[in-house]
């Protein structure tokens, strides 16, 4: 179902994208060893990164890093090698004989465990070596195998070297590709650091595939074909309605499109519950960065209320928020273009997205700095 909130993972389920899935396609098929799923937060990267992987044919493991580093606080080995290892017994769990050939080239690994689908540590791994393992099983049977990590960039958090691994596996282990994604686009850059002469993947080819939003002619075709799909008539007017406030974020269409279509609301309510969700969500979206610093918030704010320019952005910061040094301040708006809250043409900042805009032009920050 078009409107299903969950991160989609079949292709049925998932409207368009054709030229991007067409794309992660060609990638695995030249053997590619570095991809990359950029966009916007709520744009459909974990969609995009499910259904690729689903129809690539081929074994993978998927982590959700960011899920993995708000539970655990960083991105422990053990425990992303658990991950991995455990995703991708369960993809090739159906075919039983190359399951087993698996199986047995992991258990040389030092203080693995293997139980069912399940794999212990009795000692830390080294990832590593678990990759080496892993792609010279794939080597002997002659498959590819897709290594994703979504949201990618929270490895950055980990205090481990993890782009140093990454950097060893593209080099020097050719049955494996990696897939991340990122919606901190300017963050997952940096972590990665393929421009950057000082970090291990410097120089390295990623292929590239940037999702953007849905143009205004594909929301209104996506908002109505998912109704279509559960039988609820909505009239045109509504749809270019919506698509006025929403824009062509997907998540916004969708979860749009789930509180009017499947619980049943009118287009008011389903509006109004939709802003209480994003605020709430907004809300705990920023709440890293705003207790780091309000300023952050004022700067969102600032934008938010039309001030695009950097001197007027400052400005307003600084009758709200006390003075600050130009340079600190640039880091601060250039900090809030790598998170993706702020984008900029020419000399222009502006909040991408319109709902976010919105719930951040309300916003009532707390009085100090
Ligand atoms: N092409 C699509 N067709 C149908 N639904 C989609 C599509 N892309 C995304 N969605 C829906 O939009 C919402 C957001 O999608 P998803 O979680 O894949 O995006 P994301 O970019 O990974 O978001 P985030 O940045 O929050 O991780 C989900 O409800 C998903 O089901
Ligand atoms: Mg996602």
């Amino acid at each position: 179902m078009l409107f299903d909130l969950q991160p989609k993972t079949r292709r049925e389920d998932l409207y368009d994208r054709e030229a991007e899935l067409q794309e992660f396609r060609d990638a695995l098929n030249l053997g590619e060893r570095l991809i990359l799923l950029l966009g916007l937060r709520r744009l459909g990267k974990s969609s995009l990164l499910n259904v690729s992987l689903n129809e690539s044919g081929m074994p993978y493991a998927k982590i959700d890093v960011r899920s993995l580093y708000f539970t655990h606080g960083s991105i422990p080995q053990e425990i992303l090698a658990k991950k991995l290892l455990d995703s991708l017994l369960s993809t090739v769990s159906s075919r039983r004989a190359i399951r087993l050939r698996l199986e047995k080239a992991l258990e040389s690994v030092r203080g693995i465990r293997l139980s069912g689908l399940h794999v212990e540590f009795e000692r830390k791994p080294d990832l590593a070596e678990i990759l080496e393992r892993i792609n010279s099983w794939a080597e002997k049977e002659g498959l590819r195998v897709i290594i994703a990590f979504d949201e990618a960039q929270y490895l950055r958090l980990s205090g481990i070297q993890y782009d140093g691994l990454i950097a060893y596996a593209v080099d020097n282990l050719p049955a494996l590709t990696f897939a991340l994604t990122g919606s901190e686009v300017g963050m997952l850059y940096d972590f990665l650091g393929l421009e950057n002469p000082k970090k291990p993947l410097f120089g390295r080819y990623a292929r590239e595939i940037t999702l953007n939003r849905f143009s205004r002619e594909q929301s209104v075709d996506f908002l109505s074909k998912g109704f279509e799909e559960i039988r609820v008539e909505v009239h045109k007017g509504e749809l270019e309605r919506v698509v006025d406030r929403l824009d062509g974020i997907t998540g916004w269409l969708t979860t749009y499109g789930y509180l009017r279509g499947v619980r049943g609301l009118s287009e008011r309510d389903a509006l109004e519950e939709l802003f209480q969700r994003a605020q709430a969500l907004v809300m705990e979206e920023l709440s890293s960065l705003l207790s780091y610093s309000r300023r952050y918030g004022l700067i969102l704010k600032a934008v938010a209320l039309g001030n695009e320019s950097w001197s007027d952005i400052k400005e307003y910061l600084e009758f709200k928020g006390g003075r600050i040094n130009d340079a600190k301040f640039s880091l601060l708006l250039k900090n809030l273009t790598k998170y993706g809250y702020l984008t900029k043409t020419g000399r222009s900042y502006a909040i991408p997205d319109p709902v976010v805009q919105e719930v951040v032009r309300k916003l009532s920050l707390p009085q100090g700095k």
